[in-house]
């Protein structure tokens, strides 16, 4: 790993790939290669600045490294800026540069300017030892004695190496249906995810996945991810010369942010690098994820196996009710118990309540206390959930401060689940919500929260702000600052980011919450799609799964495939236990050990997505961590016309090494050449049949 500048060319060599960028001879930062290594010492800047009585501007067709609005250029752009005169240009050209060293990582830091206006551009990039992952963000200075207002401020622009078009990777979703891939080949105009409504959103994810020729092994996959968990918007444009670009970062839909003299705006990061194969990304990511993005309280232990309330009691919890649900829960071997929905002010259902921090004394006349003693005395941790940044206009909190919800005076504010947005921006709203909750957690043995944030933002009035277009990103920074300031409070609190399932599910998220709710869709059947989608650049740990009552009716699914399903996440459940008979709390019991033994695997392992239901009617994720390897098979929904066999190879296994595992009710030892070589075949007869199988390394 190295960061080197010579003569105006910056090359980051990472572990298997090169960044270069170049300085060309009108003082601009050109991009010259993202891929592949190069002899240090070939790469030039070859940049002509062809405009002469044409009507094309090389400006326009340029690689460029961060460009700004300004001048012949009619492309997505990373910068716009408003400047005191009036004048809605930018033009950057490089001014210096600066290596340091942060904590064993080194970071790049390219310094651009517009000379007249004394605005800067830092462009930083940051390198990891052993790692193709390159962390990249921006940052703007105001270095004059005026205002300037930006408007848009991407964390980077990146260029493609290839004129043929790439495939573009992401999701088409929404709530009951996060994550589902989408493929789009992009070869002419731009192609745009974002976000409006104030989260990341169910929708589409932000990030980048650009590949060429590529399946879970090999071909070009190049990709960005960045960690905001706001309003976001992601640019993919192909022109008519065939260079592919990506702009990525904050949206800049109904936005712009005013820079005071001397101050500076921090872009969020984007996590991106150049691999071959979906698999390597993935991995990459993962490990990645563990080791630098997650919150480091937790980053590295595995999650405790969770019990969730909501799909047993829905809104109608009760002190004993719960007692009673707790004590199944740690008979199976539950570690965390979580009380959802309902709890505190007047919440019967969701038309009330939300903003009353406080417990409702009808269902627990004496407070939280004898709940979570019996939970605690039960050998499990305590979670609550909250919904810290909603008021029901049903509430005291509403009623006392109804200028506290974004609002305009003259509109009638849309109530989604008959909830309003608080106005976070707001510092005594920040407060009174950080204070909400410290509360509880001072008052009560709480080890978990689940934050959870129901509705998209409308009539977004925020007349605190000095510029109200602002309130986008102030909102989402107040989130991750009352996430932070709690955790450290409370060293040992965990927190759950949820929105309607998985409607904040990013990397921003993940830098200040440890794991996510990934959907409200626990159809196992439905999960193994959504899973699929989730695991291509978010951790496995941080995917919080439930094992549920649901079963949709039309497609029966027993135990073992729900089990089977969501164990390759971080294992919850979430059904009504009231209602199991012996044999089905046995099945609980048995899984929930055997989850267990494997979560290290599961929850830190590389994972190889060897089939899925589109490709091969069966779904075969295996996972490899240290000794260990967990494959999980789950069939489709068959006809009865041929009883299904399949071929499993497997893969990640060392080749010389021998592997214990379970074969037709057999111990078999078979080497690691043999598995991943020739493999083996597995008889699933029916619809939806699952297994587990666990091989162990003995040499
Ligand atoms: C939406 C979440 O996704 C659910 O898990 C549950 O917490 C409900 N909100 C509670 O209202």
């Amino acid at each position: 790993m190295i960061i080197l500048e010579r003569d105006g060319i910056f090359i980051l060599e990472t572990e298997n790939t090169h960044y270069v960028m170049g300085v060309n001879c009108q003082g601009e930062l050109n991009h010259l290669h993202w891929g592949k290594k190069c002899n240090i010492d070939d790469y030039f800047v070859n940049y002509k600045p062809w405009e002469r009585s044409s009507n094309h501007s090389a400006r326009d067709f340029a690689k460029t490294e961060y460009l700004p609005y300004g001048g012949a250029v009619y492309r997505p752009v990373a910068l716009t800026c408003t400047y005191p005169d009036k004048c809605r240009e930018v033009m950057l050209t490089y001014k210096d540069f600066n290596i340091t060293e942060d904590d064993g990582a080194f970071v790049l830091e390219i310094i651009l300017e517009d000379k007249p206006y004394k605005l800067e551009v830092s462009l930083f990039y940051k390198l990891q030892e052993n790692t193709d992952i390159i962390e990249r963000w921006s940052a703007i200075r105001n270095c004059s004695d005026s205002l300037v207002t930006l408007g848009k401020i991407a964390s980077g622009e990146f260029n493609f190496p290839s004129k043929r078009p790439y495939t573009s990777t992401n999701f088409n979703g929404t709530w009951l249906a996060e994550f589902r891939k989408e493929e789009t080949v992009v070869k002419n105009g731009v192609l745009t995810y974002e976000s409006r409504k104030g989260g990341s959103d169910h929708t589409v994810s932000p990030f980048f996945v650009l590949s060429q020729n590529a399946d879970e092994q090999q071909g070009d996959v190049f990709f960005g991810a960045l960690a905001w968990s706001g309003n976001f918007k992601v640019e993919v444009s192909r022109d008519c010369v065939g260079v592919t670009r990506a702009v990525i970062g904050i949206n800049d839909f109904d936005f712009s942010y005013n820079l005071h003299a001397g101050e500076e705006f921090t872009a969020p990061s984007v996590y991106c690098g150049y691999v071959q194969g979906f698999g390597k990304m993935s991995n990459l990511m993962n490990d990645y994820a563990v080791e630098y993005i997650l919150p480091k309280s937790f980053a590295k232990e595995p999650l405790p196996v969770l019990y969730n309330s909501w799909e047993a009691t829905w809104f109608d919890v009760s002190c004993e009710g719960q007692q009673k649900l707790a004590e199944i829960a740690a008979d199976l071997g539950v570690e965390l118990f979580v009380m959802d929905d309902g709890w505190f002010g007047s919440r019967k259902d969701d038309h009330a309540g939300l903003g009353d921090w406080y417990v409702n004394k009808e269902k627990f006349p004496e407070g939280l206390k004898p709940l979570i003693d019996k939970v605690t005395s039960l050998g499990m941790k305590f979670g609550l959930w909250f919904e810290p940044e909603m008021v029901n206009p049903d509430s005291d909190l509403y009623r006392a401060h109804p200028e506290w919800a974004y609002h305009y005076d003259t509109r009638t504010s849309t109530r989604l689940r008959d909830q309003l947005v608080l106005n976070l921006t707001r510092e005594d709203v920040q407060q009174h919500v950080f204070s909400c909750m410290d509360d509880m957690l001072n008052e009560y043995d709480i080890s978990y929260i689940k934050w959870d944030m129901n509705r998209c933002y409308s009539e977004t009035g925020a007349e605190n702000l000095e510029n109200p277009q602002e309130l986008w990103y102030r909102h989402t920074k107040a989130v991750y600052e009352i996430a932070d300031r709690l955790k450290a409070k409370h060293p040992g609190l965990q927190i759950e980011c949820c929105a309607s399932g998985g409607g904040r599910a990013d990397l921003g998220a993940l830098s200040h919450f440890d794991m996510v709710w990934t959907s409200d869709d626990t159809d196992p059947i439905d999960r193994l799609e959504i899973q699929e989608g989730f695991s291509l650049i978010y951790p496995t740990k941080s995917m919080r799964a439930w094992v549920t009552d649901t079963n949709r009716g039309s497609r029966p699914n027993d135990w073992d495939f729900r089990f089977n399903v969501t164990m390759q996440g971080s294992l919850s459940i979430g059904g009504n236990l009231l209602k199991y008979d012996e044999r089905e709390l046995e099945i609980h019991k048995k899984y929930i050990a055997l989850y267990k033994e494997i979560r290290e695997t599961v929850q830190f392992g590389a994972l190889h997505r060897l089939a899925n239901f589109a490709q091969d009617s069966i779904y075969a994720n295996e996972y490899v961590y240290g000794n260990q390897c967990v494959l999980f098979l789950c069939t489709d929904v068959t006809t009865f016309f041929n009883d299904k066999f399949y071929r499993i190879t497997l893969a990640g296994l060392e080749e010389d090494a021998l592997y214990k595992f379970e074969y037709e009710g057999e111990e078999k030892v078979l080497s690691g050449a043999y598995l991943m070589n020739v493999g083996l075949d597995y008889e699933m007869g029916s619809s939806l049949q699952s297994k587990i199988i666990v091989f162990e390394k003995v040499q």
